[in-house]
């Protein structure tokens, strides 16, 4: 049987789209959050609810216990400082997160909903707790890692699918645009799926058109990121 897919952020709106998708593909899923499921009774197939905070490294243990695959899509704080930094969640909540893996050996798929705009510095966001670098540095822990990993950094996120439902993968970070969180949702199940797409940093938007489904088209013309070893990303 598959192992677990631990969804962190999966009681949210994005996170709450990843699961009916990895129920279809055969998958079952953890959701974990601080505060829990509101209605775990709506979980999907062989969906289980978890409570933790990345922030305690001891509350990841057992939601984190042999899993096959990761997705960390958690909404950081804006607080300059503090528990609800983006340092507290964006960072040291990757590395909570890779430490208890590694404490485990395990070494499972890793993918890790970022942002567009973490290589701006001088982007206005970034006065928010510094959160465009906070979230590089998270990026770059999860590049360090040695996982097999995917980093997806979506462009502004809608509910709808008025830019279009196709997606368009960008590399370089130079972009900017809309991209639903239905799709993704479905860029980090695709990313679970395909090797192709290990190894790989991308932006994400949607554009006009019907809905991908050569998924695997798109990842294979991405650049595989640098080897960054763990020194670096300290
Ligand atoms: N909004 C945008 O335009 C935009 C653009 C690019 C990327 N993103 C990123 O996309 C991701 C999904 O966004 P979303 O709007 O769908 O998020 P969301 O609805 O706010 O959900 C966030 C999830 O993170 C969990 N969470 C927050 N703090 C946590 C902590 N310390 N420990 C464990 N879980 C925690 C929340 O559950 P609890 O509250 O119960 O803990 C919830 O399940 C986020 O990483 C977001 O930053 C957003």
């Amino acid at each position: 049987m598959d192992r677990p897919v631990v969804v962190i952020g999966g009681t949210g709106r994005l996170g709450r789209l990843l699961l009916p998708r990895l129920h279809r593909s055969g998958r079952p899923a953890r959701a974990v959050g601080r505060g829990g499921c509101q209605d775990p009774a709506r979980l999907p197939g062989r969906s289980t609810a978890h409570t933790a905070d990345v922030r305690d490294p001891d509350s990841l243990v057992a939601p984190l216990h042999g899993c096959g695959a990761v997705v960390f899509c958690v909404e950081p704080g804006t607080a300059e400082s503090g528990p609800d930094s983006p340092e507290a969640t964006m960072y040291e909540g990757v590395r909570n997160v890779l430490d208890v893996l590694a404490a485990a050996a395990a070494a499972p798929r890793f993918v890790l909903v970022s942002q567009i705009l973490v290589t701006r510095r001088d982007h206005p966001m970034n006065a928010y707790g510094r959160l465009l670098d906070w979230r590089m540095r998270g990026e770059d822990a999860v590049r360090a890692s040695g996982l097999p990993y995917t980093v997806v950094r979506p462009g502004w996120l809608t509910d709808v699918h008025d830019p279009g439902e196709r997606v368009r993968l960008e590399q370089g970070d130079r972009g900017e645009g809309w991209v639903s969180r239905e799709s993704v949702a479905e860029a980090c199940v695709q990313s679970l799926r395909h090797p192709t797409a290990v190894g790989r940093t991308f932006e994400l938007y949607n554009e006009p058109g019907p809905a991908t489904t050569d998924w695997l088209l798109h990842f294979a013309r991405l650049a595989a990121d640098p080897v960054l070893t763990a020194r670096a990303a300290l």
